[in-house]
């Protein structure tokens, strides 16, 4: 079946919740993804964050088929052996001493805000509940995550919001500082803002606010389901800043492409997970963390971090020539290969016509055009991507 026949089915048997572009993908190999006809595309949304090390990268695709072949699932009612591998390399890797594995970042973000809540009635006794996170922010599509994300449009319909949250605007740590009551329990960020629209911190910001959570003895939650990973050019981001959360949540690139979420936290907090406590079917499923394990070894083994550093000097490089061409570019911003161009106006129709010459890129809170190609992705391929924005730019004069 061709891109129209499958899309008119998709039409008529999916809820309609997403704005989908008008084509079916279904082969991906590095950089490149093809559609039901054959046509080709290079990726630089990578299926948001998700296809880091490019589409069906061999050793995540072998670990995947090797699994299968030995056990696809057991219930956490047993110990399970590529779990315990892949939080031995998370916790080796990161500030954390344990890990709880589920099935999304949302679903991180349900655990995060969980374990936040029973470590501090633990410690502190009722009433101490409430969390402060960001405006512009996004945690997900549950509802406690939900609630966590500041920003309203995204809460319209599914009211009443979940309570215990509240929102400051960013990099103001005085208005934190003015939020925080004898309710609150942490405080729950993004390090670098992914979909409010490749927002950094303010320098120091984020060492603002753990002296805060420190001082008032709260907890740090850092959200990096779509910046860790390798995201920024370090495996996770808040090795840029400093500094390290009390809890961390991850998932999107984690297993390469398979779904998998993953909360970290420290020893002093992580023990407020008790057995019974919380849980997920899923979670740490076998398939899923051989995945994890196998991605996140060819990230730090395989020069990943490396190429994400040299490859995001050359793009912000080649959008700085096309901002001094084009006065309609406002901004161009990002760490790594998470890279935004904000424009004077809407963006959708750059992504449209993209598509059409045969790039996937995306853009978020409607002005800002958001690249997050795989971190194997070379210069060649950014000329391309930077060629063919100049020539779209270029009819608007
Ligand atoms: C920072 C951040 N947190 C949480 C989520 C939610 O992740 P998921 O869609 O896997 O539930 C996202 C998704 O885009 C995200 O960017």
């Amino acid at each position: 079946m061709n891109n129209e026949e499958l899309i008119k089915i998709s039409q008529e048997v999916l809820t309609q919740n997403y704005g989908r572009l008008p084509v079916v993908l279904v082969k991906g190999e590095k950089c490149r993804v093809w559609d039901a006809e054959g046509k080709e595309y290079l990726d630089f949304v990578a299926g948001i964050g998700v296809c880091n090390l490019g589409h069906c990268h061999p050793k995540v695709v072998q670990a995947v088929c090797d699994q299968a072949k030995k056990l696809l699932h057991v219930s956490n009612l047993y110990h399970i052996e590529p779990q315990i591998q892949l939080a031995k390399l998370l916790v080796q890797y990161s500030f954390a001493k344990r890990v709880f594995f589920c099935n999304s970042g949302t679903e991180a973000n349900e655990a995060a805000i969980k374990l936040a809540r029973k470590y501090s009635s633990e410690q502190f006794g009722p009433g101490r509940y409430e969390i402060i996170s960001l405006l512009k922010s996004f945690h997900g599509r549950t509802l406690a995550a939900l609630a966590a994300t500041g920003q309203e449009k995204f809460h319209k319909g599914f009211e009443p919001m979940m309570p215990g949250f509240k929102y400051v605007p960013p990099n103001d740590l005085a208005a934190m500082e003015g939020a925080i009551s004898n309710a609150t329990c942490a405080v729950m960020v993004e390090p670098i803002q992914a979909e409010g629209g490749v927002n950094l911190p303010a320098d120091d910001y984020l060492k603002g606010l753990r002296r805060l959570c420190d001082q008032k003895k709260l907890l740090l939650i850092f959200d990096e389901v779509q910046v860790g990973m390798g995201r920024t050019g370090k495996l996770f981001a808040y090795e840029h800043y400093g500094i390290t959360p009390d809890i961390m949540t991850m998932a999107k690139g984690l297993a390469g492409g398979v779904p998998i979420g993953a909360t970290l936290a420290t020893e002093e907090v992580a023990k407020s997970f008790t057995p019974g406590s919380h849980a997920a079917t899923f979670g740490g499923n076998p398939l899923a963390t051989a995945a994890g394990v196998a991605a996140l070894r060819a990230t730090v083994e395989d020069g990943i971090l490396e190429n994400c550093q040299r490859s995001s000097v050359h793009f912000f490089q080649r959008l700085a020539d096309l901002k001094k061409k084009y006065s309609f570019i406002k901004d161009v911003r990002g760490k790594g290969l998470m890279v935004g161009l904000e424009l004077d106006r809407e963006g959708k129709g750059v992504v449209n016509d993209c598509l059409k010459k045969g790039f996937l890129i995306n853009c978020t809170n409607e002005t800002i055009l958001r690249f997050i190609p795989p971190l194997i992705v070379t210069s060649e391929e950014i000329d391309q991507l930077v060629k063919a924005l100049d020539e779209i730019f270029s009819t608007w004069k």
